[in-house]
Parts: structure tokens; sequence; C-alpha cells
């Protein structure tokens, strides 16, 4: 017989725009939950680092502000999905950004028994979404500030590990517009399609990111 899946077990999705503050506030759900982190965006942007086939092919589309497409990024999620680590529960950060990658998720998780506990969607309008990308910098591990709503202590460095931060180059405003035309495309459906399923909880992400906490 297979085993029932434990009530406490936490599998959550952040879902917002881009620059929504999801990566923000999933730093601080990490502190309060031990929930394996999967966000495809860092594991886009490592295979980049590391040059590696998938880095290659993802690239081009980072750059544009498009999506890498649908059978590539659900090859990673759900792969990352099954390790160990991920089996007292997750979080997710970044997918599913596509109805199809929904569907996908949600036959992986019927295939293993489990269930998402519910959506946390950021919400934040395309003015601030701008301000807020254009002020962000990034350290090398990808521990993330802005310039005015989040500085480091000292000037450029990472308060943590004392690495140089930069810009992300898919931050730059061209890109950013591109990037937020294919979130109300592509993404925001899958509001509706998790309100359907009664997961969907809203959050002001125009709080500041202790409140939104
Ligand atoms: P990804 O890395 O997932 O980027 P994103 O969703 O665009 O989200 P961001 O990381 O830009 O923002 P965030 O919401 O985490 O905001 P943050 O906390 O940093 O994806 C990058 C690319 O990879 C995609 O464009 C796509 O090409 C590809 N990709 C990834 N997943 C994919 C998928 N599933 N399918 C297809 N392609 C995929 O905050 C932003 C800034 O605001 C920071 O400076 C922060 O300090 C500040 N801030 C945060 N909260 C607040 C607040 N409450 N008040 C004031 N400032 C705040």
């Amino acid at each position: 017989m297979p085993s029932t899946v434990p009530s406490s077990e936490l599998n959550l999705i952040l879902l917002g725009p881009p620059g929504a503050g999801k990566g923000t506030q999933a730093e601080r759900l990490r502190e309060d939950f031990p929930l394996a982190y999967i966000a495809t965006g860092d594991m886009l942007r490592q295979a980049r680092a590391d040059e590696t086939e998938l880095g290659r092919r993802a690239q081009e589309y980072m750059e544009r502000g498009d999506l890498v497409p649908d059978e590539v990024v659900i090859g990673i999620a759900l792969e990352r999905l099954s390790a160990d680590d991920a089996r007292d529960g997750f979080l997710l950060d970044g997918f599913p950004r596509t109805v199809p990658q929904a569907d996908a998720l949600q036959e992986e998780m019927a295939k293993l028994e489990r269930r998402i506990t519910a959506v946390l969607l950021v919400e934040v309008a395309d003015e601030e979404i701008v301000r807020r990308v254009s002020g962000r910098r990034v350290s090398e591990a990808g521990r993330t500030y802005h310039v005015d709503y989040d500085p480091p202590k000292h000037d450029g460095r990472c308060d943590v590990d004392g690495t140089t931060l930069v810009q992300r180059e898919d931050d730059k405003p061209e890109v950013v517009l591109a990037r937020l035309k294919k979130y109300h495309e592509a993404t925001s459906p899958l509001i509706d399609y998790y309100d359907h399923q009664g997961l969907l909880r809203r959050f002001d992400g125009a709080r500041p990111p202790v409140e939104v906490h």
C-alpha cells in the first residue's frame, strides 16, 4: 500500500511578476520552514555560468526576456522535485510559469501522491516593478539587494560574503518590459488556474518586505 501524505508537509509555490519580491520572500520563508528551495531562474543562471548545454540553450531566451521552452524547464524542475531533500516539503519560485508547466506539475504530484498546499501570489503594479528591478543588485551567490529599498551595509558589497554586487543582464529596462509582457500573457492565467482549485493566497507585494513576510 502506498503511504499517505503527512499532513504537516508544506508544498508552496511563489507566483508573481518579475521583481515582485518572490526571491526576497523566499529567503525569509526558508528561515521559517525547512523547505527545499527550487528556483528555476537560479538553476538556469547556474547552468549558464557552468557553460552547460542547458545553459547555452537557455541563454538566448533569458537575454531577450522570453521564457525558456516548456519542455526544457519542466524537465529540470521535476527532476529537482524528486530529489531527497524535497520529499518533506518544497518552495517553488518561478515555476510553474505557463499552463503546460502547471499541468505537468499537477500530473507529477498526483503520481507521487502529494499535493500543493498553497500558491502565494505576490502582487505589484508594473511601474513599481520597473523601479525595483532597475535598482536590484545581486551577489555572486545570488543574494539580492536594492540600491534604495534594501541597500548593503557597504556600498557594492554583499553583507554575507563580501563579493561584488552586480546588475543582472536581464534587469536592463528594455528586457524588463519584455519580461513583464510575457508575465501578463503566459503566467498570469495561472492566477485563475490556482484560484479555481482553492489554492491561491494573495499578498500585497507593494508593502515593505517585512510586512509582506
Ligand atoms: P527568474 O530568476 O525566476 O526571475 P523573475 O521571476 O523574473 O523574478 P525575479 O528574480 O526578477 O524577481 P523576484 O520576484 O524574485 O524579486 P526580488 O525578490 O529579486 O527568471 C529569470 C528568467 O529565467 C526568466 O525571464 C526566463 O527567461 C527564465 N525562466 C525561469 N523560470 C522559468 C520557467 N518556469 N519557464 C520558462 N522560463 C523560465 O526583488 C526585486 C527587487 O526588489 C530587489 O532589489 C529587492 O531588494 C526589491 N524588493 C523586494 N521586495 C520588496 C518590497 N516589498 N519593497 C521594496 N523593494 C523590494
